[in-house]
């Protein structure tokens, strides 16, 4: 048996138990300690730490889980690892986000579905009951889609404590939950769903915030801009990048602007990577526009919620800036194609 140490964000330590060659999530589970999971195959990411010291081998672990340089900072998949010695591994998260209820199954029914640009819907439901469902601003749910097998994970785009939830989705031209929302999909239909899933969260504000969106990557932001509408700023200035392919990909602009309005200190950039000769505002890609944040040594915490390409590019720009003051976060969807 190993004595394996689990750290956390908030400085934390949780220990458990576990037998040669036993997968590391399951063994946390068994002493009581529920690391947040999805999809338990490799892929998702939803799971990672990083090792401290010891040894582990994993199993299966999906390159746009974890890339090389990932691997080569001993970045681990919890359900993917295999314990070979006592060990200590770290996750970037706070301890309480293992001892919340758990992901649980709700029903909701569709309230609305609102189109706010020529590839995105906004699907809103109701949670059935009295009751709000508890989850936390950048994390996210996973929709049966009714009628089907099929389930898909979208973020929650507005912040908890109603009973509405909203999410922000890519309608693609033959995508099963597009094909859903576009011929099927009315009020009154019930949609079930497992929530709340991830460990993408605003953590404690004592620094400025920079938030990068990847097309509906901006739902994670909503909802966090959401909740510090509620207090009225974080405290410090939060920037927003949105970064889309072209003008007619922009949406939830007015709920944008009111933002800067309600949010203090809020400001936010839109950036196309391919623009036609009308744009005013910025082109290329997101990294293109971060000098100011590689010159400065000022601390601030960078949060990422996109695609997995564009997930990457932004680490490499982390990695080549030499910024060493920033804390980074980071939610990279699997976009399915289908
Ligand atoms: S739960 Fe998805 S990679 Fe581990």
């Amino acid at each position: 048996m190993y004595k394996v140490a689990l750290n956390f964000a908030d400085g934390k330590t949780l220990f458990c138990p576990v037998l040669p060659n036993e997968i590391l999530l399951d063994a946390a589970l068994k002493s009581g300690i529920k690391i947040p999971l999805d999809c338990r195959e490799g892929v998702c990411a939803t799971c990672q730490g990083r090792c401290e010291s010891g040894s582990y081998t994993q199993d299966y672990v999906d390159e746009e889980a974890l890339s090389e340089q990932d691997l080569a900072e001993r970045r681990i998949l919890s359900c993917q690892t295999r314990v070979q010695s006592d060990a200590s591994f770290y996750f970037d998260f706070d301890s309480s986000l293992c001892n919340s209820e758990g992901t649980t199954e709700i029903i909701t029914t569709v309230k609305e579905v609102v189109h706010v640009s020529a590839g995105t819907a906004i699907l809103r439901t109701t949670v059935e009951g009295d009751t709000s469902l508890n989850y936390l601003p950048g994390q996210y749910a996973r929709l049966q889609i009714p009628g089907t097998e099929h389930r898909r994970s979208y973020s929650f785009a507005c912040a908890p404590g109603t009973q509405t939830l909203e999410f922000l989705v890519r309608l693609l031209p033959d995508g099963v939950m597009s094909n859903y929302l576009r011929e099927h999909c009315k009020p009154g239909d019930t949609i079930a769903m497992e929530a709340p899933l991830g460990a993408f969260y605003l953590r404690h504000i004592d620094r400025p915030i920079v938030m990068m969106a990847g097309g509906t990557g901006l739902s994670a932001f909503l909802g966090m801009l959401d909740q510090l509408a509620e207090k009225g700023g974080a405290g410090f200035p939060v920037h927003l990048y949105y970064g889309v392919r072209t003008e007619q990909d922009l949406c939830e602009l007015p709920r944008l602007a009111a933002y800067t309005r309600t949010v203090e200190k809020f400001e936010f950039t839109p950036v196309l990577s391919e623009s036609d000769g009308d744009w005013q505002g910025k082109c290329g890609f997101i990294t293109d526009h971060l000098a100011l944040y590689e010159a400065t040594d000022m601390p601030f915490d960078m949060y990422i919620c996109g695609p997995p390409p564009m997930v990457e590019s932004i680490k490499q720009w982390h990695q080549k800036s030499g910024q060493t003051s920033a804390r980074i976060y980071l939610e990279k969807f699997t976009e399915s194609n289908t």
